[in-house]
């Protein structure tokens, strides 16, 4: 099977460079590259949502963000409900997301 490549990862890093982020949230966390990169890219980040409609990349994200533990919120819906995920978690607001 062919790695997947997260789409326009450069421009999304530099997109948050040099911004401290708290709470991220991921809408289309799918394999989890664009994760991996931004985990790595913001030490700081206390809480990554990684929200994906799809189980089976949820399966496969998780394995990819286990060195990141329970910093790494698994969300299993459809990012149009951030305000419920958000709430469910007892999160106010994020510091960043993307949907890509
Ligand atoms: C192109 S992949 C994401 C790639 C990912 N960013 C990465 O780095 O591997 C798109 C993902 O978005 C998910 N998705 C699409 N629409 C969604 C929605 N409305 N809510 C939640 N997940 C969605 C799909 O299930 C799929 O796993």
């Amino acid at each position: 099977m062919k790695p997947h490549l997260p789409v326009m990862l450069e421009e999304c890093l530099e997109f948050f460079k040099g911004q401290h982020i708290k709470v991220f949230f991921d809408g289309t966390l799918g394999a989890a590259g664009h994760a991996e990169a931004i985990l790595k890219d913001h030490p700081e980040i206390e809480t990554y949502i990684g929200c994906d409609q799809d189980e089976t990349a949820l399966d496969i994200a998780k394995d990819v963000l286990k060195p990141w533990g329970n910093k790494v919120k698994f969300v299993h819906g459809n990012f149009s409900n951030l305000d419920e995920h958000l709430k469910a978690l007892n999160i106010d607001s994020v510091d960043g997301f993307f949907l890509t």
